[in-house]
């Protein structure tokens, strides 16, 4: 009789592991919103010559502008003074956060926009990054590890400084979002997507393919650069229609916490108008419970009943929004 219960209880938890794998493997995290360099990916050489870009006097090299201890500064009339550790970190652990984040907070699609969050919620972010609460679901992704890696090296004083200085500034939003059968040819240009050249398209099927409208621009960390976000039909319907809470079955309207017109409220982050990219990247990990710092409960609630397809239709919508 025992013998019959164990094997019964094998063959049970093998069906049920049969069942679980597919289940699993849908919701891996994508490989178009987690784009990792090619194991041959070479960055393009610094020939020396001088990069310049629209409304700007300033004249920097490739080597410059890809110094993690560096922000490319190309309109300092646009904004309040960068405080050192946003301008050039601190060798040999923390890199300047301008150097990812833009000088300007706009951030790009392989990191986060950061110009007008506020204030707590930074520091916050900042400490959960370094206890390990909020991490990453692919490790092997350089800028969310050189992340993690400058906010267990910075110190508080300049995290509050940086948070005060990328607080402080107006965020622009530079995303266009177009619903599209098709999207450009891309391939992986430095932990995000370009279109390929010669230029090419594609079937988008269940993607969002963001690229930068002027990559030499973008390499250039212009933050006046637009993007396209290329994403499934019926995606901004979709996702209106969960953002402002009328499939409450799914989830709760996000207004009621990120305030009217999903601007932020308190300590409670905007996610109007932000790269669609990144925010699919936040909704999939507060639900695979590797985004779980002090205040991600609330949002481990909110995407528990969503699947992919939901979370692309939120991060399309989401997109569209301008101040
Ligand atoms: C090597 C590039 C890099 C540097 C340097 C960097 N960051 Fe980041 N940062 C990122 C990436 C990538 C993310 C998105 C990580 C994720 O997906 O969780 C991020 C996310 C953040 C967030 C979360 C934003 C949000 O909306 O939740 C904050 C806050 C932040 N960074 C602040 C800073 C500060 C302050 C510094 C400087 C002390 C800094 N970062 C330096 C790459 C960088
Ligand atoms: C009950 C309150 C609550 C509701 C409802 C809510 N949120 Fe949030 N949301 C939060 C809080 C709090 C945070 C910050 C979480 C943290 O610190 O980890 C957050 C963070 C986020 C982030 C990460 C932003 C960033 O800068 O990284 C996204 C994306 C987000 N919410 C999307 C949504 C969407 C979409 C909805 C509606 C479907 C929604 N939220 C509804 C409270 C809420």
């Amino acid at each position: 009789m025992q013998m019959t219960n164990s094997l019964l209880l094998i063959f049970v938890s093998a069906t049920l592991a049969c069942m679980q794998t597919p289940a699993r493997a849908a919701e891996d995290p994508p490989a178009w919103a987690y784009p990792v360099n090619p194991p041959d990916f070479k960055p393009i050489p610094d020939d020396g010559s001088i990069r310049r870009v629209p409304d700007s006097t300033l004249g920097l090299t490739l080597s410059q502008v890809r110094d993690p201890f560096f922000a490319p500064d190309w309109r300092p009339e646009a904004h309040a003074q960068m405080p050192s550790v946003v301008a050039s970190g601190l060798k040999p652990n923390v890199f300047a956060c301008g150097f990812c984040h833009r000088a300007e907070g706009t951030g790009g699609p392989e990191n986060a926009s950061l110009a007008g969050l506020p204030v707590a919620y930074i520091i916050q972010q900042m400490a959960d990054y370094k206890s390990g609460a909020r991490s990453t679901a692919v490790a092997s992704r350089a800028p969310q590890a050189f992340m993690i890696k400058t906010a267990k090296a910075v110190s508080d004083e300049d995290v509050r400084a940086a948070a005060l200085y990328f607080s402080g500034l107006k965020p622009t939003f530079n995303i266009n979002v177009v619903e599209s059968d098709f999207a450009p040819k891309t391939y992986v240009a430095g932990w995000f997507l370009a279109a390929s050249v010669p230029s090419g398209q594609e079937s988008l099927g269940q993607r969002i393919v963001e690229v930068p409208d002027d990559l030499y621009g973008f390499e250039s960390r212009d933050t006046r650069v637009t993007l396209t976000a290329y994403v499934p039909p019926g995606s901004l319907n979709a996702g209106r229609i969960l953002v402002t809470g009328q499939d409450s079955n799914k989830a709760p309207a996000c207004a009621t916490c990120h305030g009217k017109d999903l601007r932020g409220l308190d300590a409670v982050p905007s996610i109007a108008g932000r790269s669609p990219s990144y925010i699919f990247r936040q909704l999939y990990e507060f639900k695979i419970g590797i985004r779980a710092g002090s205040s991600s409960g609330l949002m481990k609630d909110t995407v528990a009943k969503l699947d992919q397809g939901d979370m692309i239709a939120i991060a399309a919508y989401l997109g569209t929004f301008k101040w």
